[in-house]
């Protein structure tokens, strides 16, 4: 799928006037670590839906990924290079890179089933995907002050089941803690 000129390539707007969304985001050092294990030997990285660049590890040649000219800008000078496109046609060779990863961006994909084909057709060796399971989102205790955004929030969220079927049986879930002093305003 390509991107429609005007729209959003997934299920929020980024590029909307007013918001400042990479201020809302700062990557955490705990889960940038935890990432940074994930992809393993990987030596070159494509960062899918990559926003301002939260998660991409500094220790790694890295290539981003963003359809939002918004969150482009947003990227820090110096940050990893940035290709306009979207998840579901990735403009990139079989196996070009060493791993794909995918922080906080899945669920906003309007066709999951191709965006996983394609970091799977691009990935070498690894796969590292940062959602969140939809069958804990009511348990997050965050959400007790918000039951309606915790509903739309656990729709939005593709199944695990669905994600471990797509991606193969090698699959491993591993679940990332929200420390307590989270640098991360995500949601
Ligand atoms: C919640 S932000 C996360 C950004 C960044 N990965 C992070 O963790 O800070 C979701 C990002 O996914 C991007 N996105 C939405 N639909 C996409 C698609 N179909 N293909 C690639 N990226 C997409 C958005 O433009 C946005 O930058």
């Amino acid at each position: 799928m390509t991107q429609e000129p005007g729209k959003p390539a997934g299920d929020f707007d980024y590029d909307q006037p007013g918001l400042r969304y990479a201020a809302m985001r700062q990557a955490d050092p705990r889960i940038a670590e935890q990432i940074r294990v994930a992809l393993g030997e990987a030596r070159t990285v494509l960062n899918v839906g990559a926003g301002s660049g939260n998660y991409e590890p500094a220790d790694r040649t890295v290539v981003a990924l963003e359809p939002s000219a918004s969150q482009r800008a947003q990227r820090p000078a110096g940050a990893a290079p940035c290709v306009i496109g979207t998840a579901e046609a990735l403009p990139f060779d079989d196996k070009s890179f060493d791993a794909v990863m995918a922080s906080l961006t899945i669920h906003q994909w309007p066709d999951l089933e191709r965006g996983i084909a394609e970091q799977k057709r691009v990935a070498r060796r690894r796969i590292v995907i940062l959602t969140f399971d939809p069958a804990r989102i009511a348990s997050f205790w965050f959400y007790g002050y918000l039951p309606p955004q915790a509903n739309a929030e656990r729709k939005r969220m593709p199944e695990f089941s669905r994600l471990a079927a797509l991606l193969g049986p090698d699959t491993l879930f591993e679940t990332v803690p929200v420390p307590l002093d989270c640098t991360d305003g995500f949601n």
